[in-house]
């Protein structure tokens, strides 16, 4: 049996026959891809309904022509979470979708720009800080009048870190900054939304986790910014070689996860199993760093 199969029949099993998050309408960012794209596909198996965010509109609407030719419910709006303006129509047509209710947030869009401090350009520091901290604020901030109810249901927001913002990581100032602020993000959010409202708010610090970000670099993949630079992701083959990755003696479950294994931690999350559980950052590594 699958994965995500078998964590539907744990869901069925224990008193959620329509699914862990049956009518909730959940927005995941950077959902047209990676770990993104699997919870996706995981939410919509538990019932979720779905807004699929990317900054590629084609592959943001190619996972939602899967979920819904699935027997599911998703919508495609596609946009970057870098423009000022793109949250307020992100949670806009969210609220429509949802008929008036957002439950779940995951801030997960995002990818590395990486230098060491001494030649690390403004331009990389800001792109980064902003991708991964002004982006979710703006996009938690637009979907206030969402979460702020009082109707009985439930509410939660993830926000996605890395073991770089936990521990650091050499070549990565701009993006362990960026990924220690949604840490403190988190946190005050559990304590905004917590009390009046029942609000969860909780992060997930990957480590090594296979998708293209992870992926060599030599493989050829970038993203485009606003201005049509490129900017090259993946990790260099010999950097790999030489930090004896290939064997992964730092990692106790000696491999990475999978993208499907890393959204099943976003799933946990948002289930009604962790109810009691907010303000929390959950490392999923395999047991790297412990
Ligand atoms: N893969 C890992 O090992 C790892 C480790 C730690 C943290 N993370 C984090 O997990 C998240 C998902 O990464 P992934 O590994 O699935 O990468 P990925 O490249 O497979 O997917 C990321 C998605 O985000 C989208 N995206 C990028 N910039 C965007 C923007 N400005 N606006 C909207 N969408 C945008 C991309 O188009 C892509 O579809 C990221 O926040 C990343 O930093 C990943």
């Amino acid at each position: 049996m699958s994965y995500d199969k078998r964590i539907t029949a744990i869901g069925h099993q224990l008193n959620f026959p329509k699914g862990l998050l049956s009518g909730q309408v959940a927005i995941i960012t950077g959902s047209g891809q990676g770990i993104g794209a699997e919870a996706a596909r995981l939410f919509a198996n538990e019932g979720a309904k779905v807004v699929i965010s990317d900054i590629d509109a084609k592959k943001a609407d190619e996972v939602t022509k899967s979920i819904n030719e699935a027997g599911s419910a998703a919508i495609s709006v596609p946009g970057d979470v870098l423009d000022p303006k793109y949250p307020e129509e992100l949670v806009k047509k969210a609220a429509e979708f949802g008929n008036g209710k957002i439950h779940i947030i995951v801030n997960n869009a995002g990818y590395t720009w990486d230098a060491v401090i001494h030649k690390m350009s403004d331009k990389q520091w800001s792109n980064i800080i902003d991708l991964h901290t002004t982006g979710p604020f703006r996009i938690i901030r637009a979907a206030a009048p969402y979460f702020r109810v009082k109707d009985g249901e439930s509410r939660s927001i993830v926000n996605i870190s890395s073991t770089s913002g936990t521990h650091g990581n050499a070549g990565q100032a701009n993006y362990s900054v960026a990924k220690a602020g949604v840490t403190g993000l988190t946190k005050t959010i559990a304590k905004e939304w917590g009390p009046q409202f029942g609000v969860r708010c909780n992060c997930i610090a990957f480590g090594h986790i296979l998708t293209r970000l992870t992926g060599a670099k030599e493989a050829g993949a970038s993203v485009t910014l606003p201005d049509g630079s490129k900017v090259a992701l993946g990790i260099p083959e010999a950097q790999q070689r030489a930090a004896g990755a290939a064997q992964h003696l730092d990692i106790p479950l000696r491999r990475p996860g999978t993208a499907t294994e890393a959204a099943g931690s976003i799933l946990a999350l948002c289930s009604p199993y962790f109810s009691y559980v907010t303000g929390q950052t959950i490392e999923v590594t395999g047991g790297r760093n412990i």
